[in-house]
């Protein structure tokens, strides 16, 4: 694994915390469907290929997503990043590029799928919460989990409060996931089976923001 596409549709700090990484990961492009995304700017002010693809402009979730795979065709990725991207693939598109896409979530998976995890998290009344790395497979934030990062609950937490400690912890696992990739020390499946290699891969899959 040497080339990705990351694809946003937003703020992009998990994109930008890939980039000054610097792990050695070739970014060959930045693709957002919004096309006013903060991390599209960003992209393009580091030099980094940023093309806006709006999903308005198709006519259905299907037709989007082709148009979106061709695109992603063109840079011929090792990889898909998905960073903060918020749309929901067809399982079309997740076929096509099977054990080929990964995806950062807000939560300790498999708690809290989906969205609005750091308000549910505390109305669940979790003591420990974090963020997830994880392969994308048809179902929903359910893939094989490549990192994750804890960060404690703690007294007078607001979703905000929660979401900044968590957000701490995605820059630095999907990073550290990145790594091991390059490194050929952990490879994607997309049937459960993670095949890790080397010493210290699964001892340090939980870190705190703490940690050097
Ligand atoms: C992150 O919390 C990510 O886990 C979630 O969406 C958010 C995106 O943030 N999927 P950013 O655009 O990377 O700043």
């Amino acid at each position: 694994m040497r080339s990705a596409v990351v694809l946003i549709s937003g703020r992009g700090s998990n994109l930008r915390a890939l980039v000054e990484a610097r792990t050695g990961l070739e970014v060959r492009a930045v693709l957002s469907n919004q096309p006013e995304a903060a991390g599209l700017q960003w992209a393009r002010e580091q030099g980094l290929e940023g093309r806006a693809l709006d999903h308005r402009a198709h006519g259905d979730r299907s037709a989007f997503d082709e148009a979106l795979a061709a695109a992603i065709d063109g840079y011929a990725p090792d990889v898909i990043l998905l960073a903060g991207f918020m749309r929901i693939l067809t399982d079309a598109f997740i076929a096509r590029f099977a054990a080929r896409i990964v995806n950062i979530h807000p939560s300790l998976l498999p708690a809290f799928p989906g969205l609005r995890t750091h308000a549910r998290a505390l109305a669940a009344g979790v003591k420990v919460h974090g963020a997830t790395v994880h392969v994308v497979t048809p179902e929903l934030d359910s893939g094989p989990i490549l990192i994750q990062g804890a960060v404690p609950v703690l007294a007078g937490d607001t979703e905000a409060s929660l979401a900044e400690r968590v957000l701490a912890v995605e820059h630095r696992i999907y990073p550290q996931a990145v790594r091991w990739l390059l490194e050929g020390r952990i490879a994607l499946a997309s049937d459960g089976v993670l095949q890790a290699r080397g010493s210290g891969v699964g001892s340090d899959s939980m870190l705190s923001p703490r940690d050097p």
